[in-house]
């Protein structure tokens, strides 16, 4: 396993980062302390939650953070280990109702601490943008929960570029902390972004991609193997692709690339999971793609790109046409 460092902080992340917005609900609490174990052994030292993850479960709250904060208790990983999660999510029956105050952001992060068990977050994620709030005040807050210890660094998830260089363009011209990473929907696939039907989320494009470049700013990716498309399609299990999956993915440009890809694949020995997650960690910028695994098997294939480098020309194929 690779590891990378985030630009002005000292974390030193594993190169890939464990998701869990399954853990402890559709993952049971073994299967979830099995997987969370087996990705300490292999050097996995990153993990991303959200409170907000299986709220979508009648009765759940918080489960996938709660999970994390009984696994790190347990077992006492909680010094090796980088623990981020995000908040300031709207509720979900009122999606168009911002949660972004500074009331919701501390009222979030003071829950986020209880779950994890924890005294401080090292990676405070918001979740969502409300571009309607002024940049100045959503940093200031970050910063003053910076000060009181309750988090180490903050990144933005789903916000545009505009937004994230006004952001850390005020943080800079102040002296204080600014976003330290950004978490977009990004993978080796393309993306049909209207047929998600979320136009809350954020993804990759060319001008957030460049900014990465300038800056240096990371990139921590979700869905970072196109919830298994071309994994599946190259194990020869394309039936158990989710139709969600096929609809959000559309055919003729994603069976180009994954025309690439095994191109790729019979050129350099690597397995699909190993380009398509070796297509994000061999970026120019720190990129660290969050994986959703949902077994033990899939934690495994995804692990085995934790050492994969692919060149710049190589990258250039796999976007090729
Ligand atoms: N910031 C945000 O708004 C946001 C949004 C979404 C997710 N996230 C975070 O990012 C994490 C990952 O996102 P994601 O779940 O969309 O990522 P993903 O890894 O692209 O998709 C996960 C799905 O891919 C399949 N899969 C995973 N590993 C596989 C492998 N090795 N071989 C074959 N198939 C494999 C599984 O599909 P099957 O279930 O069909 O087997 C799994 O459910 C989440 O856990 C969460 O922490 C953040």
């Amino acid at each position: 396993m690779r590891y990378t460092t985030l630009l002005k902080t000292d974390l030193k992340p594993s190169v890939i980062c464990l998701g869990s917005a399954d853990m402890g609900s559709k993952i049971d609490l073994a299967s979830s302390f099995q997987m969370l174990d087996a990705f300490v052994e292999q050097g996995g030292n990153f993990l991303d939650t959200a409170a907000v993850y299986a709220n979508w479960l009648p009765g759940e709250r918080n489960i996938s953070e709660k999970t994390l904060g009984k696994w790190l208790k347990e077992r006492g990983t909680r010094e090796q280990m980088i623990v981020a999660t995000k908040g300031a999510h709207p509720e979900l029956s009122t999606m168009h109702i911002s949660r972004m105050a500074p009331a919701d952001i501390q009222h979030d992060i003071d829950t986020s601490l209880k779950n994890l068990q924890t005294e401080i977050i090292d990676l405070y994620w918001l979740h969502r943008d409300d571009p309607k709030r002024s940049v100045q005040e959503i940093i200031d807050t970050l910063n003053s929960q910076v000060q009181a210890g309750k988090i180490r660094h903050f990144g933005a998830s789903n916000w545009q570029t505009g937004r994230l260089k006004a952001a850390n363009d005020y943080a800079e011209a102040h002296g204080i902390q600014g976003f330290v990473a950004n978490q977009p929907l990004w993978n080796i696939g393309v993306i049909d972004f209207a047929a998600i039907g979320d136009p809350t989320l954020a993804m990759m494009d060319k001008t957030m991609w460049q900014y990465h470049k300038k800056t240096g700013l990371a990139a921590i990716p979700y869905s970072s193997q196109a919830n298994g498309l071309f994994n599946k399609l190259a194990q020869g299990r394309s039936d158990t692709i989710k139709p969600n999956t096929l609809r959000i993915y559309p055919n003729p440009q994603n069976q180009q690339r994954f025309q690439r890809i095994q191109q790729l694949m019979q050129e350099t020995g690597f397995s699909a999971t190993q380009i398509v997650l070796g297509y994000l960690i061999s970026q120019p910028f720190a990129t660290i793609p969050i994986v959703g695994c949902q077994n033990m098997g899939q934690l495994q294939d995804s692990l085995t790109a934790g050492d994969v480098q692919l060149s710049p020309e190589q990258l250039k194929l796999l976007e090729s046409h």
